[in-house]
Formats: C-alpha cells, structure tokens, sequence
C-alpha cells in the first residue's frame, strides 16, 4: 500500500473529532490528499447500519448483534473506502476503527476473542500504520458529551472496562498505539499530533 492509515481512538467525548477536523485543515493546506472517514459509517451502507447500532430504543440488541454489526459496517467501509483510498497514496483518516471493537465488544460486552475473529474477516489485513489513543478517564470524557446515543448511555463500570482495556492495548502494540495526554487544550493536543505526524508523513507524495 502506497498511502497511510492513521486511526483515533479512546473514550467518547475525548475530542478525536475535534482534533481530526484541525489535522484535516493542517495537512490539506500542505498538499496531502486526505480522506477523512469515521467508524461506525463512512459509505452509505455503513451509515444506515450506524443508525440500527446506536438507536437509542434498541434495548433489545444483542450483544453478537452488536459485534457483527459493527464489523459488517467496518467490511464495506474497508473495501469501499479505506483500501481504494490507500491504494492511491492517500492519508486515511478515521475516527475510530478495529481497535473500538476490540474493546468495547470484546472487554465492555465480554465477547473476547471471537471479537478479532470477526474483525479479520472484515479488515482483510487492513491495519492502522498508527493509532493515536485519545487517554482521558470516562467520567472526564462524559462531562464534554452533550447528545447521548445507545452506548453513551452504558454506565460508568462499561465505561471504565473499556478505557482499561485501551490501556492495555497500548501496552501490548507501543509501535503502532501513541498515546496522547487528551486532559489538555486543544491547541496542546493539536500542537503534538500535528509535530508527530510531520515527521511520519514526510516522505509521503503530495498531490
Ligand atoms: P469525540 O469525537 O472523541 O467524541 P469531540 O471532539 O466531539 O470528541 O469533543 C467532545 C466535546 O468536547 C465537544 O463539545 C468539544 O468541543 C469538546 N472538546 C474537544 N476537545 C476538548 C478539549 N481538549 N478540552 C475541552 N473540551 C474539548
Ligand atoms: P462515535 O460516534 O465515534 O462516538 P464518539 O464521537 O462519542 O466517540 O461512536 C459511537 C459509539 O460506538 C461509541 O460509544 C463507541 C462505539 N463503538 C463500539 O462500541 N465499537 C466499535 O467498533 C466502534 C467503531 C464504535
């Protein structure tokens, strides 16, 4: 693959959009050409299947449901967005990924391995080049969130599994996971992901 895949993650309202809007406009003033995408979502099929996941009166969703679905969306987003786009030498990216599912289903919802299982079918080997990992505890990330969907609405020991689970991510992929101090401004987080990817994307092609 010609391009780069950069990924976001971490808590919700721990300001990944905030934060990919300003990369977005840095990186396109410079040249790259860029394909900004978010997860669940990102094609028209996966935007409706966003809709099912977080509809607030879907109490009833099971949790393989949910796993699935979130990994049906991640497929169709993968082969008809994410590859086409790197396969052209172009900086993917994405508000969330592989990673949400890995734990949220696999740690929030205690679905474990079965989680990466349906995840390799969907991704195809498609992996971020890097992740930055948006660390803010949950409460703190709940305070900045203004409309709940379904999974905001989850209670704060969900939440804390699932930050939990980020950080040992993190441990155990330090080459490719960069943490990112996120309980600052946001022009101090924007100052040192946009330092960081500097350096990365300096041999990559301009358009
Ligand atoms: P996410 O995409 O991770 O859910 P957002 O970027 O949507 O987070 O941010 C959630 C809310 O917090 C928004 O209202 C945003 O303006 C605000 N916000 C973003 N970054 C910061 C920050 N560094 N400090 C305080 N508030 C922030
Ligand atoms: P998102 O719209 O990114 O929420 P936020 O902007 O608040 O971070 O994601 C919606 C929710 O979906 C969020 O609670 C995380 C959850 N999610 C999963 O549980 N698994 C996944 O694979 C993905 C991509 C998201």
């Amino acid at each position: 693959m010609q391009g780069y895949f950069i990924t976001f993650e971490g808590p919700d309202g721990s300001g990944k959009s905030t934060q990919i809007q300003l990369i977005q406009q840095y990186f396109q003033e410079k040249g790259f050409d860029m394909v900004i995408t978010r997860e669940p979502g990102g094609t028209r099929i996966s935007e409706k299947i966003r809709k099912i996941i977080l509809d607030k009166t879907h109490v009833e969703m099971d949790y393989i449901t949910e796993a699935l679905l979130y990994a049906a969306s991640r497929a169709q987003h993968v082969s008809q967005v994410i590859m086409p786009a790197l396969e052209e030498g172009k900086v993917v990216i994405c508000d969330r990924f592989v990673d949400s599912s890995l734990v949220y289903q696999g740690v929030g919802r205690g679905l474990g391995e079965c989680v990466k299982e349906i995840n390799d079918i969907a991704i195809r080997g498609c992996l971020p080049d890097i992740t930055f990992l948006f660390k803010i505890s949950p409460e703190e990330g709940k305070k900045r969130i203004r409309h709940e969907d379904r999974l905001d609405m989850e209670n704060l020991d969900y939440h804390t599994k699932v930050y939990q689970a980020y950080l040992e991510l993190e441990r155990m992929n330090p080459d490719r996971i960069k943490g990112i101090n996120a309980d600052r401004s946001v022009e101090e987080i924007h100052r040192e992901i946009k330092d960081y990817l500097e350096v990365l994307l300096k041999n990559l092609k301009k358009k």
